[in-house]
C-alpha cells in the first residue's frame, strides 16, 4: 500500500468529489443561465480517464467517491464508469460510491446504480409544487423526478433530499417538505443559496434565505435539538423531536470546518481544487494525457497538490470569501 494522502495540517484526504460533466437537463435559476455554453467534449475527461483518475485516488487512500455534475446521469455511458468503480468497492479499498443528482434519470438508472454498489443518493429538490418546480428548474418536470425518487427507493437506495433555501419561494413549504421526507424515510438537508455571478437570473428566484432563519422556522414548528455530529464537511444537523428526523444545514462557502476537511474536488476537465472557496487548482488532466502508460507522474502531481495546500489556503482569507462571488460555476466544479 502506498502512503496515503495526508496534508500539512495532518488531515487525511479520504473523500473525492468528481464532476463528470458540466451539462444538465435542467437550468435551475440559481445555477445556470438558460442559454449556458458548455465545454467542448474534448476538454472533458473521457470515461477511461475518469476511471484512471479515480482509481489512482483510491490507490492513494480515497475511501469515498461522490459523483456530481452538472447532472452526472446525463453523461453518455456513465453507468460504465459506475460499474468500473465497483471493483474498488469489492476490493474493500473504496468504502462508498455515491452521487448527487437532480433525479430526472433515476427511473432509468436506479437499479443499475444499486447493482454497481451505490447505496445512497443525494437528490436535489427545492419544491413539491409542480408549477414552482418548473419555474425554478426552468426545464425540469416534477413528476419525472418523483418517479425517479420512487425508483431509487424501490431499488434499495437510501435517499437524501437537498433543498436550496430560497426566500419567498420554498419558505412556506418547510413543514410540507419536512413531513414528506419523514413519511418516505428520507433525510433532508437545506443548502444556503450562493451568489453565482452572471447567470442571467432575471426571475429573482434566488432570494437569500439564511440557514439561521430556516432553523428559526423549524423552531416555530418543532422542538429541535442541536446534534454535535459532523461529516467532515460543512453540514450541521438538528433533530426534530416530534418526528425523530435529522435535518441538515449546509452553507457551501462557510469555512468554519476547514480544520476537519477531508475532501478535494475534481472538475470534469481534470482540475483538482483543494477547496471550494479558493481558486488554487492543479491540472491533473495534463499529467494523465502526457503519461498514458504510467500512473507515477499523476500520483506525484496529486501528492504535490495536497502538500501545497497551506500556501494557497489561508483560513482567514478564505473566510472572507464566504460572501464573495464565485468565479466558476458549481456545475463545473461540482457542488
Ligand atoms: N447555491 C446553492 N446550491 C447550488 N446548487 C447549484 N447552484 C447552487 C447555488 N448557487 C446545488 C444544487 C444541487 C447541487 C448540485 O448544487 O441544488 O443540490
Ligand atoms: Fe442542473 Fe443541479 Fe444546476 Fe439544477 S442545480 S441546473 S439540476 S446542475
Amino acid at each position: 500500500m502506498r502512503a496515503p494522502l495526508i496534508d500539512p495540517f495532518a488531515r487525511a484526504i479520504t473523500y473525492l468529489r468528481v464532476s463528470v460533466t458540466d451539462r444538465c437537463d435542467f437550468r435551475c435559476v440559481y445555477c445556470m443561465s438558460e442559454n449556458m455554453t458548455f465545454l467542448p467534449k474534448k476538454e472533458l475527461l473521457t470515461l477511461e480517464e475518469l476511471d484512471r483518475m479515480c482509481s489512482t485516488f483510491v490507490g492513494l487512500g480515497v475511501e469515498k467517491l461522490r459523483i456530481t455534475g452538472g447532472e452526472p446521469l446525463v453523461r453518455r455511458d456513465i453507468m460504465t464508469f459506475f460499474q468500473g468503480m465497483s471493483r474498488h468497492l469489492e476490493s474493500g479499498a473504496l468504502k462508498e460510491l455515491t452521487l448527487t443528482t437532480n433525479g430526472s434519470q433515476l427511473e432509468r438508472f436506479s437499479q443499475d446504480l444499486y447493482d454497481a454498489g451505490v447505496r445512497r443518493v443525494n437528490i436535489s429538490l427545492d419544491t413539491l409544487d409542480e408549477k414552482k418546480f418548473a419555474d425554478v428548474t426552468r426545464w425540469g418536470r416534477l413528476a419525472q423526478v418523483l418517479r425517479g425518487i420512487d425508483a431509487a427507493q424501490k431499488a434499495g437506495l437510501r435517499v437524501k433530499i437537498n433543498a436550496v433555501a430560497l426566500k419567498g419561494f420554498n419558505e412556506d413549504e418547510l413543514p410540507t417538505i419536512t413531513q414528506w421526507c419523514a413519511e418516505r424515510d428520507m433525510d433532508l438537508t437545506w443548502i444556503e443559496v450562493m451568489p453565482m455571478g452572471d447567470i442571467g437570473n432575471e426571475d429573482r428566484l434566488d432570494q437569500y434565505w439564511s440557514l439561521s432563519d430556516v432553523r428559526k422556522s423549524y423552531a416555530e414548528h418543532y422542538t429541535i435539538t442541536d446534534l454535535a455530529e459532523r461529516s467532515g464537511g460543512p453540514a450541521r444537523y438538528v433533530r426534530l423531536e416530534e418526528t425523530g428526523q435529522k435535518i441538515g444545514f449546509i452553507t457551501p462557502l462557510s469555512h468554519n470546518f476547514c480544520e476537519s476537511c477531508n475532501r478535494v474536488r475534481l472538475t470534469c476537465t481534470g482540475e483538482l481544487y483543494m477547496c471550494l472557496g479558493q481558486e488554487d487548482m492543479v491540472d491533473l488532466r495534463a499529467q494523465l494525457r502526457d503519461h498514458p502508460t504510467t500512473e507515477e507522474p499523476l500520483e506525484q502531481a496529486i501528492r504535490d497538490a495536497i502538500e501545497h495546500k497551506p500556501k494557497g489556503h489561508d483560513f482567514d482569507y478564505s473566510r472572507q470569501r464566504a460572501d464573495g462571488q464565485m468565479t466558476r460555476h458549481m456545475s463545473h466544479t461540482g457542488g
